[in-house]
Parts: structure tokens; sequence; C-alpha cells
């Protein structure tokens, strides 16, 4: 049985950092089997530590295991491209902001922001815990909003497949290839400079 790689001998950084960031990565195999309520409240223990505008935690997550009531509806929502993997899941996260300050309602221009810090929160609990997270933009919003009773004053930002380490042997072949080799990145001097914009 094939196992996913460890991002760390194909990844490298050029300036010194925490190893956990190259560590994160989105591999797609997974192995259908649960996670214990207590890993799963520790990747949502994990978000709730992330920051926000005037703290105000404007994220929520919504979730269905795969054993629960809820699992079809969630899977449902996804691309035919991301079903063809989550299938394996143990978890899919839906993640909501809402879209206005909770003082004053007025409009929050970085709840998506803020949601998404909260995300990358999970996300590097979940590598530091040795699972696959990976997040989606791939699934029907309009339909999440609708089957999961989300309320007007909150936006359908994301959702996140998550569980235990699979076989990449055991996905599609287009797949398969991306679990093999965990992506790199852009150098620093494409994405940082001093001054005006000269990208
Ligand atoms: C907001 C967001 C949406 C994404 N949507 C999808 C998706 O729908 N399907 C998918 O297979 N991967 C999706 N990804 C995973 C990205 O393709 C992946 O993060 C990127 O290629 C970088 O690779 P890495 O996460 O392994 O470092 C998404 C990632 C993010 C952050």
């Amino acid at each position: 049985m094939a196992q996913l790689p460890d991002p760390l001998e194909h990844r490298q950084a050029d300036h010194p950092i925490e190893d956990l960031f190259l560590r994160r990565w989105s591999p797609r195999a997974m192995n259908g089997e649960p996670l214990a309520e207590s890993e799963l409240m520790r990747l949502f223990e994990a978000a709730r530590w992330a920051p926000s505008t005037y703290n105000e935690q404007e994220w929520r997550f919504l979730y269905a295991t795969r054993d629960s009531e809820h699992w079809q509806t969630y899977f449902d929502l996804l691309t035919e491209g991301n079903q063809a993997w989550c299938d394996q899941a143990a978890v899919l996260i839906v993640g909501l902001s809402c879209k206005v300050f909770s003082r004053n309602g007025k409009p929050n221009p970085v709840h998506t922001l803020d949601t998404g810090l909260a995300m990358q929160n999970l996300l590097l609990q979940a590598a530091a815990m040795g699972l696959v997270a990976h997040g989606m933009a791939g699934f029907n919003r309009g339909s999440a909003k609708s089957a999961l009773n989300v309320p007007d004053d909150f936006e359908v930002e994301v959702m996140i497949a998550a569980g235990h380490p699979g076989d990449p042997d055991s996905l599609p072949e287009n797949y398969r290839d991306m679990d093999l080799n965990p992506s790199g990145r852009k150098p620093v001097a494409e994405i940082a400079r001093p001054g005006k914009f000269g990208f």
C-alpha cells in the first residue's frame, strides 16, 4: 500500500521558517476512518484562537461526520471533482463568516479575511496532528446557504475535508499524481517587495 509522502522531503524554504508551514499541504487521499470527537474539537480550538478585527470572531463552522445524518447533504454540495476524493473524508466542514459587526450591524470589510485566518489555524493544527485537511472552493454556495439554514447576514466561504491519511493509489490518476508531489511556491521576490507596486 502506498503512503502519502512527507512534504518536508519535497519542499524547501528559501529562508528559515517553522517546519509546520511546509508540513501543511492539501493531499486528497484519506482512509475513511472517523476522527475522534476530541481530534475534531482540537481543529476548531485552533481556529478559535485566530486574530480578527476588534476580536469579532465572525467565523462559524458547521460540520458533518461521515456517520452522521447530515453527511449526504454536505457531500451533495461538492462539485463532482471534489466528490471524487472526498468520499473517504472523516468530516466535511463548511466555513461561514458574519458580514456585519456584532456591535452595530455595519458591514465588516474583513469578514472573509478573518475567516481565512481561522481556516489556516485549523489547517495548521490538522497538519501538526498528522491529519489531512483540505480547503475547497468547489461547492455550491447557494445550495449550502439554503440546505444548512444559513442566515442572510452570513457568507458561505469555504468547505474543508478532513480525515486520516490514506493510500494515494486509491485516487483517480490525476489526483494521485498530485498527492505524490506536494506543491511548491513562487520565490519571495515575486510576492514581496519594498515601496510601490512593481510586480
Ligand atoms: C480557499 C481554497 C479553496 C480551494 N479549493 C479547492 C477545491 O475546490 N478542490 C481542490 O481539490 N483543492 C482546493 N484547494 C486546494 C489548493 O489547490 C491548494 O491549497 C494549492 O494547490 C496549494 O497546495 P497545498 O495546499 O498542498 O500547499 C483550495 C484551497 C484553498 C485555500
